[in-house]
């Protein structure tokens, strides 16, 4: 893996901690080796621990969807001090995606004065076991069959490194003075204008 270093030469995210949940598969492992790599302690959840994880990250075994779940990983994070990153989890699906976009922007205002940054990525149609399997369940309804059939302009599938490398600079010095932002990474997939 390539070694991402600032311009003095040093790993950007030295001394940076990072929670990141679902890391152990797509593109939650993505960003977990990426902010590995870039030298920052990982903590990473998902309910079991598979060989796909990296292994330089701590572990905690943990069902988000639960309050003990929540709990588990709060005290975790504690230990670590560490914010949360990514969370795994159809209309209800997109309506808790843009519900949680709006708490993001609700929540950046909120601890800006405390010098915490919060930034949303939404994916477009990636490449990862996990978004094949939904992508099936879809077709299998025939809902939101528009969207499993949408080939982005980009001409290809995202790849979970092309989310890893947002979620990367989202939390690197560069975007220090960013905050209450969405970033869609979707290879230009739904029409905006
Ligand atoms: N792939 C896409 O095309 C796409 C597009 C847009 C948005 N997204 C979003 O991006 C995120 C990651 O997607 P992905 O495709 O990388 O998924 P994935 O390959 O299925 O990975 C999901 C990760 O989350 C963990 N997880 C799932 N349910 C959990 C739960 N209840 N509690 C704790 N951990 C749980 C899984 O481990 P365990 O199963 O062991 O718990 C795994 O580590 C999701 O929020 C997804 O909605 C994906």
């Amino acid at each position: 893996m390539s070694t991402i270093e600032n311009s003095s030469g040093t790993r950007e995210l030295a001394g940076k901690r990072a929670l990141v949940t679902g890391g152990t598969r797509g593109i939650g492992a993505a960003i977990v080796r990426r902010l590995l790599d870039a030298g920052a302690a990982v903590l990473t959840t998902a309910r079991s621990e598979t060989g796909t994880a990296p292994e330089e990250a701590a572990f905690v075994a943990a069902d988000v969807r639960t309050r003990a779940g929540a709990e588990a990983i709060a005290a975790a994070a504690q230990e670590l001090a560490a914010v949360p990153t990514v969370a795994p989890p159809f209309l209800h699906y997109t309506t808790a995606k843009a519900a949680l976009e709006n708490y993001s922007r609700g929540l950046a205002a909120e601890l800006a004065p405390a010098g915490i940054r919060v930034n949303t990525v939404s994916p477009g149609r990636t490449a990862t076991p996990g978004g094949e399997a939904t992508r099936e369940q879809w077709a299998r309804l025939d809902a939101g069959t528009d969207q499993v059939d949408t080939t982005a302009p980009m001409g290809r599938d995202g790849r979970p490194d092309d989310i890893a490398h947002a979620v990367h600079f989202l939390v690197s010095p560069g975007a220090s003075w960013l905050t209450g932002s969405g970033l869609v990474v979707d290879g230009g997939e739904f029409p905006r204008g």
